[in-house]
């Protein structure tokens, strides 16, 4: 088992030159969440006692995402090695394992780490163990020089590989595991007489060897170690973790129907026998119950759906939305911040917020509560049991009391008492005969200008 001490250096003060944003980069989402959430949510998994994360100067949106968790700046960019030596005083006395991760290699798994860690605490107990991987090109990665006994011996960035060592096919992905004891020692002794004048932390390896302390490697699959430098890689990095996501959807008992054109985010959670229909957007922080059917082309964020519910086609669910057992929710309907009680009906073209909808409610076509009135947002109240009438104004703040009746086309702006009937529109007149003297006036005076 992987039982010890563990400190984790995440990896963040790279500006992201390449990705043309005024956001840093580990801040771009993938699944609807930061890069570097995506760590530490994994990280998160193996229990560390300590985490610091390095970032760079004025990268404060990193800060607050990454809080309570302790950042380091690194004041300038000198390397992978001088990155990991700022965060030398959160490691202070620690001598545990440290692992370091880059903050724009997200995908990693808990899975792959836990190999890793093993690999370390169990003998010979390498002093380094580095997470290696076979891409399909290998382009400008680091490689990873192998000697007698699959004992790692070097890495080589590629900028300083001979065309030898360029051609080995196992790559640095940067995720390293190191014996908390001596990585200041090693850190100290790297050198920047390299091609790019920088310290690397990859050069630990050779410092230990040299020292004649074992080094291994884990293998990890290509598809955990991508890196994001540009926007093509994000859309890379989305796709195999949606690709992961329908996966786990589907081995948790959820059918989707083409699950190629559902988008999840890292945090949904769907419960057993849900059917989602295809061209379906989960935005984050989205619960949905046993059994709930999720029609075609929704888009849902923020939103707690209980059991038995269905919902859309073309629904949307904004954050604060609370959809009661066995309640519906139809085409066009946007409902935000509201709570739909159990069995309450929603089924067309209809704005709910700031609003609660009773058990078993009925809400017409076309009802809109009017919460906002340019300055301040209001509460609907709908009572269990109401019926509103299609194309009805419900102006807030507004109660309806349980069971009442809104008749069609009304603009309620009072409350409505349990039990009534409230009607708020033209009384409907009648002119019988109207239209034929109407008709024969306008034909004389059409007669007369000829
Ligand atoms: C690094 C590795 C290379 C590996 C590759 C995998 C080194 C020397 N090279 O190269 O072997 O194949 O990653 O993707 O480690 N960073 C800082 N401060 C710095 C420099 C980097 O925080 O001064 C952070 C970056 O934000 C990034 C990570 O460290 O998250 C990696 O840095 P980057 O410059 O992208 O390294 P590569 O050249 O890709
Ligand atoms: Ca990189």
């Amino acid at each position: 088992m992987t039982q010890g001490k563990l400190a984790v250096v995440v990896l963040a003060a790279g500006l992201g030159t390449r990705m043309k944003s005024k956001l840093p980069k580990v801040m771009h989402a993938v699944a609807g969440r930061p890069m570097i959430a995506h760590l530490l949510a994994t990280v998160a998994a193996l229990a560390p006692e300590r985490v610091a994360v390095v970032i760079g100067p004025g990268m404060d949106e990193v800060a607050a995402c990454v809080a309570p968790h302790a950042t380091v700046v690194q004041e300038e960019r000198l390397g992978t090695g001088h990155a990991v030596s700022c965060a030398r005083d959160a490691l202070r006395g620690f001598d545990g394992d440290v692992l370091v991760l880059y903050g724009d290699t997200p995908l990693i798994t808990a899975e792959t780490l836990h190999r890793m860690l093993a690999m370390r605490r169990a003998a010979p107990h390498p002093a380094v163990v580095v997470l290696g991987f076979r891409p399909a090109d290998a382009g400008e990665y680091g490689r990873l020089v192998v000697g007698e006994g699959n004992s790692l011996e070097l890495i080589v960035e590629h900028r300083d590989a001979t065309s030898a060592q360029r051609a080995l096919p196992l790559c640095n992905s940067g995720v390293m595991c190191i014996d908390g004891a001596r990585l200041v020692g090693l850190l100290d002794r790297i050198g920047n007489d390299n091609a790019k004048s920088e310290y690397y932390l990859t050069d630990i390896v050779a410092l230990a060897r040299a020292d004649g302390l074992p080094c291994g490697f884990v293998e990890g699959a290509a598809d955990e170690l991508v890196g994001v430098n540009s926007r093509l890689e994000l859309a890379a990095a989305e796709r195999i973790l949606q690709d992961r996501l329908r996966r786990h959807a589907m081995a948790e008992g959820a059918t989707l129907q083409d699950p190629g054109s559902v988008f999840f985010s890292a945090d949904t959670v769907l419960g057993r026998d849900v059917v989602v229909g295809p061209n379906v957007v989960f935005g984050p922080a989205v619960t949905v119950g046993d059994d709930v059917e999720i029609r075609a082309f929704c888009h849902i964020e923020g939103t707690t759906i209980a059991s038995g519910a269905i919902i859309g086609p073309f629904a949307r669910l904004r954050p604060g939305a609370e959809i009661g057992e066995n309640a519906h929710i139809g085409n066009f309907v946007e409902i935000k911040n509201s709570k739909v009680e159990n069995g309450a009906k929603v089924n067309h073209l209809t704005y709910v917020g700031d609003a609660r909808v009773g058990a078993k409610a009925n809400i017409g076509a076309g009802t809109i509560t009017c919460n906002y009135d340019g300055f301040t947002k209001s509460l609907t109240d709908i009572g269990a049991g109401a019926f509103i009438g299609s194309n009805s104004a419900l102006v807030a703040p507004v109660r309806i009391g349980d069971g009442a009746v809104i008749g069609a086309g009304s603009v309620i702006v009072r409350d409505v008492a349990p039990g009534a009937l409230a009607v708020a529109r033209g009384t409907q007149m009648e002119l019988s005969g109207w239209v034929e003297k109407f008709r024969a006036r306008k034909e004389a005076e059409k007669a007369v200008k000829k």
